[in-house]
């Protein structure tokens, strides 16, 4: 493969410092940048350090006749494969989104025909302000890729959304571009998964949930993207971000759940990863419910859908590949297998999650490790414990191994 390149514009905020680790955790991977510093920017780190990481001349100013004769500001914007605008100033997207050009990095933006992608960090109140929102969605719709950013703590002493993304974050976004400029064995296929936890309101601030953090799944869509494939990720709620190129579609009920699943359809192969609650509260009522008018005493329960059974049991359009997850605390193969077959999918994905005698045990949920026995028509397959993102890795490779052969089974009658 030829040599990657990007255009890094480094904008005036806090962050900028995590834009010089941004560029050696590229260079690790393989990606080399060029680096433009805004003149804010150069208030938080010097065009030295700049230099000295991207091993470049740091481009700071537009009317720099040497840097003009060198290398023009157009000639600036496409020498790279892809801009990335790690921190992304309130300001700076302001600008982009409203076509302005007045120093060397809006007109290296506006000069551009590569792909933009912009890794936004600010104050919470500036990011949630209707000015940046508004220029956030003309930016998306015009086609920029957004990374972050995430809720914490911030320089300015407020908690929030506003943080930039890490910067391994960043850098798995810009190397999951590259990788879908490539080849891979998904490519045009879609792949629909289902992640994380349900939530079932019994009123305005109480509800039913679990312990699921939507790791595996997550894990699993990144997997697949990462060969190819087009994903969505129907995800229940998570303390996650959503991953780079990846549709993400947030629910928070299993009947949402449900729904959104159907509209993501047709789909090649169909991944249910969510721990999705099997019962909801029968009423959900509009005001708090009151320990003084007797309370909650009991609650009373109607059955959710069970959205695996559905999609694996549909008489048309059903993925080639459907799989579903089982977490078990006793006889799991055996429990596995009859859920596979009462279910109708092609295969089940378990796990046991029994305090005890298994390496992760009690650990599965909210965890980074899983030991799962892969069930499929033609017997089991136990996979040694290893790090969630590893299970999902070979389950990705599996899948493209399958939907790459021939047909697979049908629905089930
Ligand atoms: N699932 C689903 N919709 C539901 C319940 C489960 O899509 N309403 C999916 C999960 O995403 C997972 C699998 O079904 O892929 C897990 O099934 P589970 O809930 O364990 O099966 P049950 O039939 O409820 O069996 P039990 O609770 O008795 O183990």
């Amino acid at each position: 493969m030829s040599e990657r390149k990007i255009l890094l514009i480094i904008g005036g905020g806090v962050a900028a410092y995590k834009a010089l680790e941004l560029i050696r955790e590229l260079s690790r991977r393989g990606v080399r940048s060029r680096v433009i510093l805004t003149k804010a920017g150069a208030e938080f780190i010097t065009p030295l350090s700049a230099a000295s990481l991207s091993g470049d001349k740091c481009y700071t100013e537009l009317f720099d006749l040497t840097s003009e004769a060198e290398m023009g500001h157009i000639e600036l914007s496409r020498s790279a494969d892809l801009v990335v605008v790690a921190p992304a100033t309130a300001d700076l997207m302001a600008k982009t989104a409203n076509g302005f050009a007045n120093d060397l990095a809006s007109t290296t933006l506006l000069a551009t025909d590569k792909p933009v992608m912009f890794a936004p960090a600010m104050n919470v109140r500036m990011w949630n302000h209707p000015a940046t929102q508004r220029n956030l969605k003309t930016l998306a719709d015009d086609g920029a890729l957004i990374v972050g950013p995430e809720k914490g703590d911030m320089a300015c002493g407020e908690f929030g959304y506003g943080r930039m993304a890490e910067p391994a974050a960043i850098a798995d976004a810009v190397e999951a571009y590259f990788m879908r400029e490539t080849e891979g064995p998904l490519k045009g296929k879609h792949v629909l998964i289902t992640a994380g936890p349900t939530h079932e309101a019994m009123d305005p601030v109480r509800y039913i949930a679990n312990r699921s953090s939507g790791k595996q799944g997550y894990a699993l869509a990144e997997a697949l993207r990462n060969l190819g494939a087009d994903v969505t990720l129907v995800t229940g709620p998570t303390n996650l971000p959503d991953p780079a190129f990846i549709k993400t579609v947030r629910v928070e009920t299993a009947r949402e759940m449900l729904a959104a699943s159907e509209t993501a359809l047709p789909a090649d192969c169909a991944i249910f990863c969510a721990a999705v609650s099997d019962y909801r509260p029968s009423t959900e009522t509009n005001q708090k419910i009151k320990k003084e008018r007797g309370g909650l005493t009991s609650i009373e329960v109607t059955e959710n859908p069970d959205i695996l059974k559905a999609i694996s049991q549909m008489s048309e359009g059903r993925p080639r590949l459907v799989i579903g997850f089982a977490a078990e605390t006793q006889d799991v193969v055996c429990y596995a297998e009859a859920k596979r077959k009462r279910k109708g999918c092609d295969w089940i994905v378990a796990n046991d999650v029994s305090p005890g005698d298994n390496v992760v045990s009690g650990g599965v949920m909210g965890g980074d490790r899983n030991a799962v026995i892969l069930i499929t028509e033609n017997g089991e397959e136990a996979w040694p414990d290893m790090p969630k993102t590893e299970v999902a890795r070979r389950l990705a490779e599996r899948i493209a191994k399958t939907l790459g052969g021939p047909h697979l089974v049908k629905a089930a009658e």
